[in-house]
């Protein structure tokens, strides 16, 4: 491996390393405070971001290595009409490794091709997000122990969902996972994914529309925010915003046992009363989130513990 751009450049191998790692990093930070020391990790992010930046930024000082970077578009020559391709050329000569967000879909591939360094996809348009399914999965092996024999809710924005995508094609690989969309039509699953993972693999799933019917049977639900900043109009979004709040109420005939994750930011599609709730994960997945990105910046730079 020796960029992520994709989930699936991901082997289960390659997954089972890193959170094996990311749980050792947990139980023994001091092992790791120099293994990346005089090495640089550049955030370049043309769009928002509170966890994912900020977590690759600390997951890279506790490994004793710096960061430098820009946190929007404006504050960077892309303002001015540099190409992706020369921002990333140029940023390989200040740093050892860059992670990326992007609006457009493909944009840290294309800077993939153009570098010698490894680029990490932090987030690109509604395709992709896989460092939030490397948190994902460590969260639900940290929740539940397993990776495989469960049922599992994605509820909201499922069409424009990038954390959505990348964690079903993820969890394609692993045994008899039941998958429950929960989503107005509107927004539903992308057909490619349909096709592409689920047809293709042999994988059932159920589309439905009332969290309700279906609270019970779950062991994960995978709650996501309506992103405003997807819709091409304002109505739309504003009509279909409220459309999953889940509360106290809703959680009544629930698992005693469910696991409650949301890649955040949240705006309210869970109510805060929930969060005092011990099924609520969404504040340990944020964690989850920096101790992964620990693993994978080791792994792509080709750094050990062992050598200090
Ligand atoms: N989960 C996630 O990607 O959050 P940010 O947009 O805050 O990085």
């Amino acid at each position: 491996m020796r960029h992520l751009i994709d989930p699936m450049d991901l082997s289960v191998e390659d997954i089972d390393r890193l959170l094996d790692r990311a749980d050792d990093i947990s139980n023994y930070p001091q092992k790791y405070q120099e293994v990346c020391k005089y090495k640089k990790l550049a955030t370049l992010f043309f769009e928002p971001s509170t966890r994912t930046r900020l977590s690759f930024e600390a997951a890279m000082l506790e490994l004793g290595g710096s960061v430098l970077g820009f946190s929007s578009a404006d504050s960077s020559s892309a303002a001015k009409g540099e190409s992706i391709a020369d921002t990333a050329r140029t940023v390989a000569c200040y740093a050892d490794i860059i992670a990326m967000r992007h609006p457009k879909e493909g944009a840290p591939y294309v800077a993939s091709q153009f570098v010698d360094i490894p680029i990490i996809n932090a987030g690109d348009g509604g395709h992709n997000h896989p460092t939030q399914t490397l948190t994902d999965l460590l969260t639900i092996r940290r929740e539940k122990g397993r990776l495989d024999n469960f049922t599992i809710g994605f509820c909201g924005d499922l069409k424009f969902g990038r954390t959505v995508h990348s964690l079903i094609k993820a969890l394609s690989r692993y045994e008899n996972i039941n998958y429950v969309m929960i989503s107005p039509e509107e927004l539903q699953i992308p057909e490619y994914l349909k096709k592409d993972v689920f047809e293709r693999k042999g994988i059932s799933f159920r589309e439905v529309e009332r969290m309700e019917e279906v609270m019970p049977e779950l062991d994960i639900i995978y709650m996501t925010r309506v992103q405003r900043e997807r819709f091409f109009n304002e109505a739309d979004y504003v009509r279909l915003k409220d459309s999953y709040i889940l509360d106290l109420d809703k959680l009544k005939n629930a698992k005693e046992d469910l696991s409650i994750l949301h890649p955040l930011p949240r705006v309210n599609e869970i109510s805060v009363k929930v969060d005092s709730d011990p099924r609520a994960c969404y504040f340990r997945q944020a964690l989850n989130g920096k101790h992964v990105r620990m693993a994978l910046i080791m792994d792509l730079l080709g750094v050990s513990a062992d050598e200090y």
